[in-house]
């Protein structure tokens, strides 16, 4: 049986499909059957984030109407092995998305993988519904501002009442907190939310934090999920997200502004 996560938030453009994408690769890196859906009808991001646009055949809509089967419409990662995308169609009306679909859709892919990552659309009417439903776990991506936080309380209340779980009073789904464009030096300097401010008003556990970065547009440009790129913080913080999400216990980093070292301090340097 696998383990059903979705990444949501309420507010638009936060990071949910730069996060699903990221999250779902280390998770596969690490050796988990992976598969990630991209639930947003009309809008079809993730397969672009994926680097598998050029591939997409069939889509979520096709499989759960019965013109095409899952092998046709998933998508095999060309980098790592246990991961699959299931792009959203572009067209379509997003009626087309019900709730029955959506649950066979998962039975099935419940029983071939570990992980199911469903990428949210932004907002709180059908789809993004849909896209929790069935959900175990909820990632809920925030950014340091009012109106983010706002948002993803609102998206907590939902997932207390109007998932599958709430509805047949089961044990409520794991909701973690992943915070991301934290920028440590807009935080000091007060134009953004601190992270303690955050975790106080949604009162969920943070499963993650992942720095404002230029690596992450550089990584989607090049339709490679950022996680790849070891070498930058955005990269090193989503495989620590990974690690906490499989249970491990990983110090929190990248939440405090790089103090300046003495010659930079000194000279000025890094302006030239
Ligand atoms: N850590 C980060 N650092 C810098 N830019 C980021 C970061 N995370 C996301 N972004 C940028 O923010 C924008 C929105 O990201 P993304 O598409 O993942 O958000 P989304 O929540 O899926 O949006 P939507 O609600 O439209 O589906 C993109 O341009 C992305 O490159
Ligand atoms: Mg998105």
């Amino acid at each position: 049986m696998a383990k059903i996560i979705v990444v949501t938030s309420g507010k638009g453009g936060v990071g949910k499909t730069t996060s699903a994408a990221a999250i779902a690769t280390g998770l596969a890196l690490r050796g988990n059957k992976t598969v990630v859906i991209d639930f947003d009808v009309g809008l079809r991001n993730l397969d672009l984030i994926m680097g598998c646009e050029r591939r997409v055949v069939y889509d979520l809509i096709n499989v759960i109407q019965g013109e095409a089967g899952l092998n046709q419409a998933m998508i095999r990662d060309k980098r790592v092995d246990n991961l699959h995308i299931l792009p959203a169609s572009q067209t379509r009306d997003k009626d087309a998305l019900t709730e029955e679909g959506v649950e066979r859709v998962l039975g099935s892919l419940s029983e071939e993988f570990d992980y199911i990552i469903c990428d949210s659309p932004a907002g709180i009417e059908r789809g993004a519904q849909l896209a929790m439903h069935f959900a175990d776990e909820a990632v809920v991506v925030t950014n340091p501002e009012v109106s983010s936080v706002r948002d993803s309380d609102r998206i907590l209340g939902l997932l207390s009442s109007k998932t599958r779980r709430a509805e047949k009073n089961q044990e409520p789904i794991k909701e973690h907190l992943l915070i991301t464009r934290y920028d440590p030096m807009r935080v000091d300097s007060g134009d953004m939310l601190n992270l303690q401010d955050i975790q106080e008003i949604l009162a969920i556990n943070l499963i993650g934090l992942i720095p404002e970065s230029e690596a992450v547009l550089r990584a989607s440009n090049q339709g490679v999920p950022v996680t790849h790129d070891q070498q930058s913080d955005a990269g090193q913080a989503y495989v620590d997200t990974v690690s906490r999400l499989l249970g491990e216990d990983v110090p929190l980093r990248f939440h405090e502004a790089q103090k300046k070292g003495f010659l930079s301090r000194m000279f000025g340097g890094g302006r030239r």
